[in-house]
């Protein structure tokens, strides 16, 4: 099992570039099976969940090609609309293949999807709003058939919750419809926006994304496009998370500060300064940081649930007490007995509410990932803690952080894989 060695106490400086964004290239590679013909798909990131996103094309047919950080799919032979458990339970983000497949194929079996065990995390209002697009769907032994007889049909869908997933799905099933979607309560995220624009360069009819109410015409014919995937706004974040522990100065090449507008009052706010400059964000520890008094985590324009962990390795050693709430994930602190093993003092309360009491300092230990980001937390809190910390379980950081251990490196880092 791998390993990630990191020796704490140096300040980072220098430049890094940042990856393209996972949570975007997932869903446009199950948008390239939807839209037929092929499709290049540049700056996507090299991460075992969109490794297994291409398993996936593969397994239904499609065929693909990795040039770099190009994907390029051709779909025009794919022929299959089911996915076998051991390709679903990779990922959560699986389930986005089955909004795919219904608009392509009129039909779709999968299984519940894997993925980071944050939370209970149902599939609801995905099917509820399959449903309610004319779609059959019936379950056996935890497998999900799903047929469309008379064709998936355009309706007026109304979330309940502003789920990115279940918005994606919805997408993805209407753009070949008869008549037309509407989402209501949709979820606002630039990963949405960014799924969009591929499908409109597709011939899609996709208007609205970005905001609470999306408009899906469904189009008769859909052919594959060019597209670039946005960069990974939580994984800037990390970085920036990653400097504010260590200290020094980090400059991000390719973040879109926009995107990012929700996190950097939070780092300002911490005592960071943080600077766009010439396509660069620049982050410039203080010499400590500040407390958050209260933070919570918010579907977008709100503070994002990704980034809760990171923040709150950086603030276990603030100067002061910061309190942090989740009510996006019920099961998203499991970083924290592993921050208390390097000295953090962390009290959760009622299972959402994270008491935060700055300490002096923390000491390296051995401790392990538990989620994506709870990992990425351990390596935040390991850069700015005295003497040595090993993470175990390193295949969740994988799923999302591209070779973090060569992007810390670069910043000066004393960081290596095992
Ligand atoms: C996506 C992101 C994930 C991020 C999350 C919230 C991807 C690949 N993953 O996950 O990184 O943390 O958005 O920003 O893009 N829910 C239901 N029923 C449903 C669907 C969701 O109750 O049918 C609930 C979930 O349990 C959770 C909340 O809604 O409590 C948010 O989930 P959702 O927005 O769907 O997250 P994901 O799409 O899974």
């Amino acid at each position: 099992m791998e390993k990630i060695i990191i020796n704490g106490g140096r300040p980072l400086s220098g430049k890094t570039e940042l990856q393209g964004s996972k949570n975007s290239a997932l869903p446009i590679l199950a948008a390239a099976a939807a839209v037929g013909g092929v499709s290049v798909i540049h700056n996507c990131p090299k991460l075992t969940d969109v490794e297994a996103a291409i398993k996936i094309l593969e397994h239904i047919g499609c065929k693909t090609k990795r040039e770099g950080h190009t994907v390029i799919v051709d779909s025009s032979c794919a022929e299959r609309f089911d996915i076998p458990e051991r390709l679903m339970r990779e990922m959560r983000s699986s389930i986005v293949f089955l909004g795919a497949l219904l608009a392509r194929f009129g039909a779709g079996t999968v299984s519940a999807p894997g993925g980071c065990e944050i939370g209970l995390r149902p599939i609801d209002l995905h099917l509820s709003s399959f449903a309610a697009m004319g779609v059959d769907i019936t379950e056996r032994s935890g497998i999900l058939e799903c047929k469309a007889p008379s064709g998936i049909n355009g309706c007026q869908i109304s979330l309940a919750f502003p789920s990115v997933g279940a918005t994606e799905n919805i997408m993805l099933a209407a753009v070949s419809a008869k008549g037309e979607t509407v989402i209501t309560n949709a979820a606002r995220e630039p990963e949405i926006v960014d799924l969009a624009e591929f499908l409109n360069k597709c011939g899609a009819c996709v208007s609205g994304a970005g905001q609470s109410i999306v408009r899906i015409r469904g189009v008769k014919k859909l052919s594959g496009a060019e597209h670039r995937i946005i960069s990974d706004r939580i994984v800037a974040s990390t970085i920036m998370a990653c400097c504010a522990s260590a200290g020094g100065k980090v400059a991000v090449s390719g973040a879109i500060t926009e995107h990012l507008a929700p996190i950097i009052p939070v780092f300002e706010a911490a005592g960071c300064k943080i600077t766009a400059q010439g396509g660069e964000l620049i982050t410039e520890a203080p010499k400590r940081i500040s407390r958050i008094k209260s933070l919570r985590t918010m579907p977008y324009p709100g503070f994002p649930t990704d980034s809760q962990a990171i923040v709150m390795a950086m603030l276990s050693k603030a100067d002061g007490t910061s309190v942090i709430s989740e009510k996006i994930f019920e099961n998203r602190f499991r970083h924290v007995p592993e921050l208390i093993k390097m000295g953090a003092d962390i009290r959760v309360e009622d299972g959402c509410v994270a008491v935060v009491e700055g300490v002096k300092k923390l000491h390296g230990a051995r401790v392990s990932a538990c989620d994506l980001r709870g990992g990425c937390a351990l390596a935040v809190a390991a850069l700015g803690a005295e003497d040595k910390t090993v993470i175990d379980n390193i295949y969740h950081i994988d799923r999302g952080c591209e070779a973090p251990e060569a992007r810390l490196s670069e910043l000066g880092a004393d960081i290596k894989r095992a």
